[in-house]
């Protein structure tokens, strides 16, 4: 009597045996539990709330708070540089190592600077910041000077009133990452070409009169890259 009052019981419940058979193997159909149904929901219901809220809301990404975290911090060491007097080539040159830097210094590149120098750098208003040739300088304190004081009368900004003092040093060092990237339609050069160290190769390089040198195997002042091949040795080492 006891066994016939189970078997309804077995019948009822939700886990049964499927009536197909491969290899001898029988499938049980066991519902998934509750806690996994609720996540697998609670993801779907979640994902869109996520990328209207990040991708296109208010929030904030992961990367892009990182970034404003390590600005902050090297705004933070920027200004106690500065307070020391201490903006040389190589601590100019040591912020190229920091990609967030970088990568923010691009953002504002795009933002700021490519009106007039061009998507890539290439030239346009402002001269080509991929070249060797330069009208205030290569080394990065000069680049640094330039893009701090501008050059008002020749229609470059002074930036220090726009930009925070670190983010001053990184753009700095991020026109410094651009030399020898060779952009599309590059502005003919301007100034004086110089080596990496500095040094004067060529002394004047006004457009216009853009013949290049005779070592030049080319006579339009650029060649399909826009560089002008003057001298091997301002290869970079
Ligand atoms: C309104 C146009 C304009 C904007 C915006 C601008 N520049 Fe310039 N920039 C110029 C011009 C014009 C010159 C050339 C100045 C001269 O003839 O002496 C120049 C020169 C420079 C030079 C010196 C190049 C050399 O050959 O010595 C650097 C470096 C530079 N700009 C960086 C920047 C950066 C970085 C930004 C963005 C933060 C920026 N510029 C935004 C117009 C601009």
């Amino acid at each position: 009597m006891t066994d016939h009052q189970n078997e309804p019981a077995i019948e009822t419940t939700e886990d049964q045996l499927l009536d197909h058979e491969y290899d001898g193997i029988q499938e049980y159909d066991n519902p998934l539990p509750l806690w996994w149904k609720a996540i697998f929901w609670g993801s779907i219901f979640f994902a869109p709330l996520y990328i209207v809220f990040f991708h296109f809301g208010p929030g904030v990404l992961p990367n892009d708070r990182y970034d404003d975290v390590m600005t902050a911090f090297y705004d933070k060491q920027a200004e106690e540089l500065l307070a020391l007097g201490e903006i040389t080539d190589t601590s100019l040159d040591g912020l190229k190592m920091s990609d967030s830097m970088m990568s923010t210094s691009k953002k504002i590149y795009s933002a700021r600077c490519a009106t007039c120098h061009g998507v890539f750098a290439e030239g346009g208003i402002g001269p080509n910041l991929c070249d060797d040739s330069w009208l205030h300088g290569n080394r990065l304190t000069e680049i640094y000077k330039t893009i701090v004081d501008g050059v008002p009368e020749k229609g470059m900004l002074a930036w220090k009133k726009q930009l925070p003092p670190g983010q001053l040093m990184a753009m700095a060092a991020y026109v410094g990452t651009l030399q020898g990237s060779n952009p599309p339609n590059p502005k003919p050069p301007q100034g004086k070409q110089l080596d990496p160290a500095g040094m004067v190769v060529v002394e004047e390089n006004e457009p216009g009169d853009g013949e290049p040198t005779e070592s030049s195997t080319l006579s339009t002042g650029k060649d399909e890259t826009g560089q002008i091949p003057v001298m091997p040795e301002t290869n970079k080492p």
